[in-house]
């Protein structure tokens, strides 16, 4: 059970829960963008979009990310990632997947700051189409924690 003892599984709970948080968070904000991004030309509406994100940035999406970090670090410890425990091939493609997913979670913040300059550089389609990420990423990544394929 590791160094987390008793506390593994309050650990673990508290980890999904901020996880939900932070997957609320990355559903919402590029659903913003997209409204934001044809909200452009109408006076009155970047500057609330503005709001919306930076609220939804500051309220939800920062803290839940750090803390999802924390904790995932904190079970992949205790799960003995770094004394090379082995059948831990799950975790290692769920690690290159939240590092990706966090990359995500940045480049939506930078592409927020785009439209707060009014300089979007995507297609409504691609923007649209990059709204899906969080979803296809959330499925592999609980796929990987919950079966543990190898
Ligand atoms: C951000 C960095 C993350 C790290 C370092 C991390 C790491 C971990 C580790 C080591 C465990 C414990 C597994 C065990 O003890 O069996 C765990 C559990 C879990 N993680 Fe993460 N995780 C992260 C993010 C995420 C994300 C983004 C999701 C979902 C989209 C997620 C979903 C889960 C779930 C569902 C479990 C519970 C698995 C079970 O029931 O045993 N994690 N995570």
């Amino acid at each position: 059970m590791g160094f987390l003892g008793a506390a593994y599984l309050w650990v673990k709970a508290a980890h999904v829960v901020f996880v939900i948080f932070w997957m609320a968070g990355l559903f919402m904000l590029p659903r913003y963008l997209v409204h934001h991004q044809e909200g452009l030309a109408i006076p009155g509406e970047p500057e609330r979009w503005v709001r919306r994100e930076a609220l939804l940035r500051r309220m939800i999406l920062t803290p839940s990310m750090v803390i999802v970090w924390v904790l995932g670090l904190t079970l992949a410890v205790n799960a003995g990632l770094l004394e090379g425990q082995p059948g831990l091939g799950w975790l290692h493609a769920k690690l290159l997947l939240v590092i990706a997913l966090s990359g995500y979670h940045g480049w939506a913040v930078g592409y927020a700051r785009k439209l707060a300059a009014g300089r979007p550089t995507l297609a409504p389609r691609t923007l649209r189409l990059v709204n899906e990420v969080p979803a296809l990423a959330a499925v592999l990544i609980v796929v990987l924690a919950e079966v543990k394929p190898f």
